[in-house]
């Protein structure tokens, strides 16, 4: 382990907002179920952080630990299809490693910033495809039985960004099957992808990439954008005005700034559509 004691989140996240605790990295995954007896043990609540792309968390001091991976190396190994990758590995490193191999299929992924963990722990997915569609194995420290375990892909349900893993499981490595793909063809894949994103998503501001869910046959960022709310701000917590669905920190903003204008604009799109739009940042509120 390394501890590192008063970290700040705000630095750890994408959206520059959160307070400060001890924070845990963990360098060997079989040290993890003692770690956690010897937490429970001393009544110390923890939470897992992965590379913080996708999260919001409260302000002033947390009230209990972090804990984070260590990424193993090297990160990635490849078996012929399989491509064996650290928990904690870069999702955009791992993409294009795999591609220089001609491996594909997860082309659509390449700008989402975040950790392989992070990624298939929310089936996190862009341009038509999701990673849960690569995953053959998963080993994971389980909360429920206080221990590493491997779990077969048929053992585990992928859905829109939603997986059944429980949400004190740790992922600590993954093993994707990925398709057979010349280079050229994937980064043509890639290019594509990256241009769609540059041209349509907030990629130099802080943000924690969709702040809500898409509901069932429609899109939140569409009505957010109808409704006429870019730009809506509390303090420097704003709507991005490139595209509806991305809130972005425009300077110093707080958790309670950014809640605030997540609870306001869920309630002027309910309001006008009779839809409660659930967020798709997890949010450490407690
Ligand atoms: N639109 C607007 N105004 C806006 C934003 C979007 O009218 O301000 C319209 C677009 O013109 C388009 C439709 O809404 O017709 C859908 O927009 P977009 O193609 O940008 O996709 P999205 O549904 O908003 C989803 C994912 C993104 C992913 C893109 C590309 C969710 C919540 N979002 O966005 O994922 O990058 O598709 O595949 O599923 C994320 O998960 O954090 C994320 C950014």
């Amino acid at each position: 382990m390394e501890l590192q004691a008063n970290a700040s989140l705000a630095e750890l996240t994408s959206l520059g907002i959160g307070g400060t605790t001890d924070l845990l990295g963990i360098k060997r995954h079989e040290a993890i179920p003692e770690l956690l007896r010897l937490l429970d043990f001393h009544g110390l609540p923890h939470s897992f952080l992965g590379g913080g792309s996708n999260l919001l968390v409260r302000d002033g001091e947390l009230p209990w630990v972090v804990l984070q991976l260590v990424s193993a190396q090297p990160e990635v190994v490849l078996e012929g299809n399989l491509a064996h990758v650290d928990a904690a590995a870069d999702l955009g490193r791992t993409v294009t490693y795999c591609a220089k191999h001609d491996l594909g299929g997860m082309e659509g992924l390449i700008g989402v910033p975040g950790t392989v963990g992070g990624a298939l722990r929310m089936n996190a997915g862009a341009y038509g495809m999701q990673i849960g569609a690569y995953v053959r194995e998963v080993k994971l420290y389980r909360a429920a039985g206080r221990r590493l375990e491997t779990l077969c892909r048929d053992q585990i349900s992928f859905e829109y960004r939603h997986t059944s893993f429980a949400p004190d499981d740790m992922m600590l490595a993954v093993t994707l099957e990925l398709p057979s793909k010349p280079y050229k063809e994937i980064l043509q894949g890639i290019r594509i992808c990256n241009e769609k994103r540059r041209s349509s998503q907030p990629l130099g501001q802080k943000s924690a990439g969709c702040i809500f869910k898409n509901p069932p046959g429609a899109s939140a960022g569409r009505m957010i954008d109808e409704l006429g709310l870019k730009r809506l701000r509390v303090g420097d917590a704003q709507v991005s005005d490139r595209h509806a669905n991305f809130f972005v920190n425009t300077g110093r903003a707080t958790a309670k700034d950014m809640l605030a204008l997540v609870a306001d604009v869920r309630e002027r799109v309910q309001k006008a559509f009779d839809v409660i739009l659930e967020c798709e940042v997890v949010v450490w509120n407690a």
